[in-house]
């Protein structure tokens, strides 16, 4: 495969979408400007979401971006190799432009021809009933049946809360047996860290209002997602996203700041990737106007802050260490 760094690949997507079409926009804010419904922008539709109603866009009607994301649902998970509160999510939309065909087919050329993902190793996944989906992985794409996973509403169908969604078809890549349970039964799908989710295609056409009730939208939309850093880690065969290039060097000053290494001690290396999450979060936070408070997201700011400064205190990092991160 080739060595690509995260920039490299956040530009190659880039200008691979803009050659489909999509005209390249700015990252939003992480503070949600067109959705009320979020703290943070979680995903790329975020700021997108009146456009997915229906709303003009100035740029067109396809569009491409790198979104900053905040997503601190699961905070308490942060220091295992796989979670982080901060990403950056590539995505390109269509707002009642192209549709399945289309989407389907570009995620697969970008990972299998552009970043040249050996494509034995990708799996493609559709919500249950959607033939449509499965028929284009399976005779547009020539993926075979057995290898097109269907699953249910909770994997395979994106929602946040009110507002646009629709079912998706996400891609796995298998990273190898060394990642894996070893149960029987081990695949696609499976809570392991063997096949590793890197896309999300969601077919944005219903409104959610909120109550479970969803309407058909007039528009049928596209809305993709794929994480920066675990498609760097597939890319740069690293064993976590905090051994991809961007993510590494802030560990290794971590570790520098503490005299330690990173893979010598299990306890240690939890305080060195949180302290490293942390501290992506709390600067991407502040640069874009947050400031730490008792309350909403400003004290989720605080309490990223007070969590990595106290396990650089566990880790014996005397004084104020943050700043220099
Ligand atoms: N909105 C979709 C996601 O975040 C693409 O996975």
């Amino acid at each position: 495969m080739k060595q690509l760094t995260s920039a490299q690949l956040r530009e190659m997507f880039l200008k691979f979408m803009e050659s489909k079409g999509c005209a390249r926009i700015q990252s939003a804010s992480v503070i949600p400007e067109n959705d009320p419904t979020v703290l943070f922008t979680t995903a790329g539709m975020h700021p997108l979401v009146p456009y997915l109603m229906g709303a003009k866009h100035p740029a067109g009607t396809r569009l491409t971006d790198v979104q900053k994301c905040i997503r601190t649902g699961d905070i308490d998970d942060v220091g295992d190799p796989s979670h982080l509160t901060f990403f950056e999510m590539l995505g390109n939309f269509s707002f009642g432009d192209y549709f399945k065909h289309e989407a389907i087919a570009w995620s697969w050329e970008f990972l299998t021809e552009v970043v040249g993902l050996d494509p034995d190793r990708l799996y493609p996944s559709v919500y249950l009933e959607d033939d449509e989906a499965f028929d284009i992985w399976n005779k547009e794409i020539g993926i075979p049946a057995d290898r097109i996973y269907r699953f249910g509403k909770e994997d395979n169908f994106w929602e946040h809360g009110a507002g646009p969604c629709g079912p998706c078809s996400e891609i796995y890549y298998d990273r190898g047996e060394k990642y894996g349970c070893g149960k029987p039964g081990c695949t696609v799908g499976c809570d392991c860290d063997r096949y590793m989710e890197i896309w999300n295609n969601v077919f944005t056409q219903f409104d959610n209002d909120g109550e479970g009730h969803y309407t058909e939208l007039e528009q049928k939309n596209i809305d993709t997602g794929m994480g920066l850093e675990r498609l760097a880690s597939v890319v740069q065969d690293v064993d976590s996203i905090f051994d991809v290039d961007t993510l590494c060097a802030l560990r290794n000053k971590v570790c520098e700041l503490a005299h330690t290494e990173y893979k010598k001690d299990e306890e240690k290396d939890v305080s060195i990737r949180l302290i490293t999450d942390h501290i992506r979060s709390a600067t991407f936070m502040i640069s874009d106007g947050i400031m730490p408070t008792n309350e909403g997201r400003g004290y989720v700011l605080r309490r990223l802050i007070r969590r990595a400064a106290r396990h650089g205190r566990l880790l014996g990092i005397q004084g104020p260490f943050l700043v220099d991160l």
